[in-house]
């Protein structure tokens, strides 16, 4: 069985030079709407006490919610991407309407409701996501200690809720302690410890992060790259009890949302480790979901949901799944010699799925940014706006300036990243690093694989 990924890769290598049809970005990307929406957002409330998280279905009116829900972290921590836009695209500043905003003091203003949550247990396991604003603040001024502090605390929050028996840190909370459910999504959390640890030198952030990535890899992802939600593991014994779902279609199938969660997280445990094992498990991942998307490249709720009738999208799956895709591409590059073909690859799919998506939800009056977000659909929890499907969406053009394959009027440069010069395994796709030789040749591959990737 030839896959289609694995077709488009056959392709790039044997006819880079093919014409191609033209891949494009949708201008979307970097429109005045964006800075507007978001502003007016941030604007609602001065001291936020409640943070969006969904909008309603009809009109696109933000819901909000007390600060120790995971999502909180996902609106200030996109109020820093846009300050990091307005470094990225300092000519355009006026045109994309980001100027006369100190989306600085936003961040922070918004991010300051977070910090009982450092402290607070019931916040359960999903700290690495509250962490966000704050690892961002730390990249502006990383002497800022009210930051280090959240950081450090968060960090060593998720580190006391891990199991040596089992090898993982704890999901949900049960009544059973026996009983100890871990959930795909807690890949994301794993780069609080690393944050930490670098803040630290406390070594044991990083070999819990490893062990939880090594059991996930194991134990989540099936042979074929595709991912169980939950895995029940015995607290004492450590054995796997049992693998089932908790927000998707059936207790075998893959829930879209969980397997981008997936495909980002392991490419984030290579940038960190250089073990090309967390590699291995990322490209796996990346297959099934580029391997599965239907036709039209609209991302579905869960691959294995019924089409009959039409399975929701989800938006936020989508653009979670483009910014993997983008970072597994930094990691291709960071290989020595460089994996040019799988970076390209993986770049051009990552280019055709925010297009693909971006044409299907964006919503200029809604609230959010885009709709058709699926928040839990067992939850009837369907066809809104969703805090992380926008924060992903602003950090994929962010990220794709960054690496000089797009421009800030949202055209393609036509040059793919190639590798950063020095230092490449530890390089990020918010650093300056990369630039670009990707040339004309690399353009008209990168085209090619997106005119197969459709079939
Ligand atoms: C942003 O710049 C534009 C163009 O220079 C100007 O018309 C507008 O008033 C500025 N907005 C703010 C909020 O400063
Ligand atoms: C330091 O970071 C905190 C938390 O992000 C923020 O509230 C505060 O304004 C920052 N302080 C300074 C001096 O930048
Ligand atoms: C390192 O982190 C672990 C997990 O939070 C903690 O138990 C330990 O005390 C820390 N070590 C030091 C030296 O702070
Ligand atoms: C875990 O194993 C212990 C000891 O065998 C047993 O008492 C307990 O019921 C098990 N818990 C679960 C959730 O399987
Ligand atoms: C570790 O700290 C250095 C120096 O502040 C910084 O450049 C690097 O990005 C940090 N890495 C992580 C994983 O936080
Ligand atoms: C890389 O990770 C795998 C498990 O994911 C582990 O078995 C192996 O020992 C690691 N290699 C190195 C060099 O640490
Ligand atoms: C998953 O399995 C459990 C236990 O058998 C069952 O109660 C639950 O309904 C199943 N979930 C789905 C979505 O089928
Ligand atoms: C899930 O299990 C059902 C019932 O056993 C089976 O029909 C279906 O093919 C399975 N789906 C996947 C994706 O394995
Ligand atoms: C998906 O995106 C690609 C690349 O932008 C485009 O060529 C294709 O027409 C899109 N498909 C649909 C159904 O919109
Ligand atoms: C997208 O959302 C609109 C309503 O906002 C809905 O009519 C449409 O069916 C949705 N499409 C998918 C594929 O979810
Ligand atoms: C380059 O990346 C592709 C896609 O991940 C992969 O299939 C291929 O094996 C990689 N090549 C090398 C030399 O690592
Ligand atoms: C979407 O959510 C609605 C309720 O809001 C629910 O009735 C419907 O079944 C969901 N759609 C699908 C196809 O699952």
């Amino acid at each position: 069985m030839v896959s289609k990924a694995l077709k488009s890769l056959v392709l790039l290598l044997a006819a880079p030079c093919a014409l191609a049809a033209d891949l494009s970005l949708p201008v979307e990307l970097f429109s005045p709407l964006v800075a507007q929406k978001i502003l007016a957002t941030a604007n609602t409330v001065q001291n936020p006490t409640k943070y969006p998280q969904y909008t309603d279905r009809v009109q696109g009116v933000w819901q909000y919610f007390v600060p120790d829900t995971w999502t909180s972290g996902f609106f200030p921590a996109t109020l820093y991407e846009l300050n990091r836009r307005t470094t990225l695209c300092a000519a355009d500043v006026s045109a994309q309407g980001l100027n006369g905003t100190d989306w600085v003091l936003l961040g922070q203003t918004w991010s300051a409701g977070e910090v009982p949550s450092e402290t607070n247990t019931g916040v359960g396991h999903d700290v690495g996501f509250l962490s966000f604003p704050f690892v961002d603040e730390l990249q502006l001024h990383p002497e800022n200690q009210s930051a280090i502090t959240a950081v450090n605390d968060f960090a060593n929050h998720l580190a006391g809720r891990f199991d040596p028996a089992v090898g993982c840190t704890r999901s949900w909370d049960t009544p059973d302690p026996t009983d100890f459910e871990v959930i795909i999504d807690n890949m994301m959390n794993l780069e609080v410890l690393f944050v930490s640890a670098n803040l630290t030198g406390n070594h044991t952030l990083i070999d819990i992060a490893t062990s939880h990535a090594d059991h996930t890899a194991i134990n989540h992802v099936r042979p074929d790259g595709s991912s169980f939600h939950v895995v029940e593991y015995n607290a004492t014994t450590g054995v796997v009890v049992s693998k089932f779902t908790a927000q998707g279609y059936a207790n075998n199938s893959t829930w879209s949302r969980g397997q981008a969660w997936g495909i980002y997280g392991f490419a984030n445990m290579f940038k960190h480790t250089q073990n090309t094992s967390y590699l291995e498990t990322s490209r796996r991942m990346a297959a099934y979901f580029i391997n599965n998307l239907p036709d039209d490249g609209v991302v579905p709720w869960d691959f294995n949901a019924p089409l009959v009738p039409p399975r929701p999208a989800d938006s936020s799956a989508a653009m979670i799944a483009a910014n993997g895709l983008i970072l597994l591409s930094q990691g291709e590059l960071s290989l020595s010699p460089p994996n040019k073909t799988g970076s390209d690859f993986y770049v051009d799919t990552a280019i055709q799925i925010i297009a693909n998506n971006t044409a299907l939800a964006w919503r200029p009056s809604w609230q959010s940014l885009l709709a058709n977000g699926t928040v839990n659909n067992p939850e009837a929890n369907n066809l809104t706006g969703i805090v992380y499907g926008d924060y992903y969406f602003v950090k994929n053009a962010n990220d794709l300036v960054d690496l000089g394959v797009a421009t800030c009027n949202g055209s393609l440069t036509g040059t793919l990243p190639s590798a950063p010069s020095s230092t490449s395994s530890t390089s990020s796709v918010s650093s300056p690093a990369a630039t670009n030789t990707g040339g004309v040749q690399a353009g008209a591959a990168r085209a090619d694989a997106a005119l197969d990737m459709t079939r």
